[in-house]
């Protein structure tokens, strides 16, 4: 089976309103978060009510956009927790989880209440139930006070502390997209095996992944490499364009088979990948 693409330079509110699109199975929207950050095309420090106003717009079209119990992930700091759940339930789509992502950096410190080192992902689903739910199980390190080794490994649960964020420094490693003079090209860049394991846990093959915030198109290149077809839309011409270049020619670091083994002990594991044999032109 092959898989298509379509990246769209455009303010994905717009492209949403005019597309009257209804057939998407899952959405990953990772907006600018409202904290004064310098990007290019976009006002990064609006009053705060405005901001979740447009946020709640673009959740709605989404909704709209979306199939009976297709599934959105909202990602969000989580100081913002409280906005992340009234929004989505003000524009219908009906929660189901809270993942923590724990960080792997140190925390960001405070003098007057705990340090943060998480960022939520709320889950949730056009009506009750999701349409596709596929039970990963992982095989972390045994933590030292078990005695027995899991035989098949455990269900992920909603604290994902297993995967690295792509901050600055060595810590970002290949993955991170650079310029020439190796500086990040884009600092809020999700990182693959984030996208890998919503994209496994929300769709089957063939399914329609939509990424309203594509930056540098880390959701395209994850579904399409599971054979997910995936839209991706992005206000920044220069994001859009390096998405298209990073999509026909993948990357070594962007190849997802390196993560098959952390999965195997789930059921149906190369149905739900698609084929774990893509070829991919590196
Ligand atoms: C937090 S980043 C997303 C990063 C992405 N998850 C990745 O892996 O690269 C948000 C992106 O949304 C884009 N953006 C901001 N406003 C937008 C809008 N109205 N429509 C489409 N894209 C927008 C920004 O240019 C930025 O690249």
């Amino acid at each position: 089976m092959t898989s298509h693409y379509q990246i769209a330079h455009a303010n994905c509110l717009t492209w949403l309103r005019e597309s009257h699109h209804q057939n998407i199975h899952l959405s990953f929207v990772d907006p600018p978060f409202n904290q004064g950050k310098d990007y290019r095309h976009f006002d990064d420090s609006l009053p705060d009510a405005e901001y979740w106003e447009w946020i709640k717009e673009i959740l709605q079209e989404i909704y709209q956009a979306t199939e009976v119990g297709g599934a959105i992930y909202f990602m969000q700091r989580e100081k913002n927790t409280e906005q992340v759940l009234n929004v989505l339930h003000e524009s219908g789509w009906s929660f189901q989880n809270l993942i923590i992502w724990k960080k792997k950096t140190s925390a960001v410190p405070s003098i007057y209440r705990y340090g943060k080192q998480y960022q939520i992902i709320a889950y949730a689903t056009k009506g009750e139930k999701p349409r596709v739910f596929n039970r990963l199980r992982i095989s972390p390190p045994l933590p030292s006070n078990y005695k027995h080794e899991r035989q098949k490994g455990m269900y992920v649960t909603d604290i994902w502390d297993d995967i690295r964020e792509l901050t600055s420094g060595y810590f970002a490693g290949d993955e991170a997209i650079r310029n020439s003079q190796g500086e990040r090209f884009h600092k809020q860049q999700s990182p693959i095996a984030l996208l890998l394991r919503i994209v496994l846990s929300s769709t089957n093959v063939g399914d329609i992944v939509f990424d309203p915030f594509a930056g540098t198109g880390t959701t395209l290149v994850a579904a399409h490499q599971l054979q997910r077809g995936a839209i991706g839309v992005e206000i920044d011409l220069e994001n859009a364009e390096y998405i298209k270049n990073r999509l026909a020619d993948l990357r070594k670091a962007d190849d997802i088979s390196k993560y098959y083994s952390e999965y195997t002990y789930t059921e149906n594991l190369e149905k739900i990948w698609g084929s774990k044999l893509f070829q991919t032109s590196f």
